[in-house]
């Protein structure tokens, strides 16, 4: 289990204890990325090895690792339909729980895991609440092969692209070897707009705008979490 060392830590596990209560025997479960939603793997973990049947979908390479460590039965799309619930993080939280993602290079699997999810619930603290979505960068999944259209295509929108870098100054590889361009396009006003423009770029794969995905955030603040829903 990982040790809680700084009280943004504290908040992270408390939030996640507190999003397992949309949990129940026999529930497939959506495991999302991130440092919050490894609170939630481990803590999943300790009651399924005390008896909670669940099967998890992962939402990432490292989740999925994570998942096996804790003892979590994995399945996957072609054998269910759905999730009955998952859980993951977000890197910022706007009103009616509109979402940017993919700080942690993720997005692509977890909007698929988003979208065939019965119930999304967000997991963060109380810093990733905002007014309005735009100052966390956006990212913007592209293939490798497209990067250059793409990053032109990010800069007339007024996007400001910077492609993601590893530790090694190599470009950074996501799970299904695209790269991420993450974008600065200020405050936005029309996220539904601006994700639609998004989609429409040929060669990007996905974006972190998650529009109308999630229902309820579970979100901590000193002393414990409560739930906001949609
Ligand atoms: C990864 C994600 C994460 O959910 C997001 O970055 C939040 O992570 P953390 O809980 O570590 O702040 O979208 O792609």
């Amino acid at each position: 289990m990982s040790a809680v060392s700084s009280p943004e830590e504290a908040e992270k596990a408390a939030a996640a204890q507190r999003s397992l209560e949309f949990v129940r025997d026999g529930m497939v479960v959506g495991l999302g990325s991130g440092t919050t939603a490894k609170y939630v793997i481990e803590f999943l973990g300790a009651r399924v090895r005390a008896g909670l049947r669940v099967q998890g979908i992962p939402t990432s390479k490292a989740s999925a690792e994570l998942a096996r460590a804790q003892g979590i039965p994995l399945t996957g799309f072609d054998r269910v339909e759905a999730t009955d619930v998952t859980i993951d993080g977000a890197d910022e939280i706007g009103p009616g729980l509109v979402l940017i993602k993919g700080g942690g290079g993720a997005l692509l699997h977890e909007k698929i895991v988003a979208s065939s999810s019965r119930k999304l619930v967000i997991v963060a603290d109380e810093r990733k609440l905002v007014e309005r979505l735009g100052k966390f960068p956006l990212p913007v999944e592209a293939i490798p092969f497209a990067a250059a259209p793409v990053r032109r295509k990010l800069e007339g929108m007024g996007g400001n692209p910077r492609l993601r870098l590893d530790p090694g100054g190599e470009p950074y590889v996501t799970d299904e070897g695209n790269w991420i361009f993450d974008c600065g396009f200020g405050p936005i006003s029309d996220p539904a707009s601006l994700a639609q423009a998004l989609k429409s770029i040929t060669g990007v794969v996905e974006h972190g705008l998650f529009l109308g995905l999630a229902s309820v955030a579970v979100v901590a603040q000193t002393g414990g979490a409560r739930l906001i829903t949609a």
